[in-house]
């Protein structure tokens, strides 16, 4: 289950990825693949409204983080919101996501997130990667070549998934899998889980990505 939502006006004017951008390795070139269409509509929102800045305006604000409003979401359901041209991915876990995350433990290539390629704020380092074990945000973007997985919450065997899949994260590019908690399965070509960006609540319900001072 997906979603995708607007975002305030001045951090909504990330339209394009970034190459230059030091956060963003020109080898994560974001390949939009179904399941990205959320992140594409918030961006033409943006574009009439951006296009009246000026280019150090502009500047300032593709790199400004994004306030979220979580009040309406459901159990189980995935957010689409955009930051610095990336998708970025708000799920709300279900009691079952979280007590899969026990089962794909030993699964995982880096269950601790100890991998550096794209380090995990230390307030995610943990089982959930998160703040609240109930809300996982990341960056949805393959830690190989950069293609955007899609969501597979749906536990059992289905096809290009193990048998025992518990739910997660499925890149259709090259197979790499990722748990409820974006953590990349063992022997995979993935090298690294899913980046969780800097991220704080600003209250109960409304989340702050890109800033995580308050945090
Ligand atoms: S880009 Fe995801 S597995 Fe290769």
């Amino acid at each position: 289950m997906s979603n995708s939502t607007s975002m305030s006006p001045a951090s909504n004017s990330a339209a394009g990825f970034t190459p230059g951008n030091p956060n963003d390795p020109a080898r994560r070139t974001w390949i939009a693949v179904a399941g990205a269409a959320g992140a594409v509509g918030g961006a033409c929102v943006a574009v009439p409204f951006v296009s009246t800045f000026t280019p150090s305006e502009r500047a300032k604000a593709a790199g400004a983080p994004v306030e979220v409003d979580i009040s309406a979401m459901k159990p189980g359901e995935l957010l689409r919101v955009e930051w610095r041209g990336k998708p970025v991915w708000v799920v709300r876990r279900t009691p079952e996501m979280l007590e899969s995350l026990k089962k794909t433990e030993s699964q995982v290539a880096d269950a601790e997130s100890a991998r550096k390629a794209y380090p995990t704020p230390e307030y995610a380092r943990n089982q959930y990667r998160s703040i609240k074990p109930e809300y996982f945000v990341a960056v949805g973007i393959c830690s190989h070549l950069g293609c955007s997985p899609g969501d597979k919450f749906q536990p059992g065997a289905q096809p290009s998934l193990p048998d025992d899949w518990a739910g997660g994260f499925l890149c259709p590019c090259h197979g790499s899998t990722f748990d409820l908690a974006g953590r990349v399965f063992k022997n995979k070509p993935a090298p690294d889980n899913l980046e969780v960006p800097p991220h704080t609540y600003l209250s109960d319900t409304r989340l702050l990505i890109g800033e995580d001072k308050k945090a």
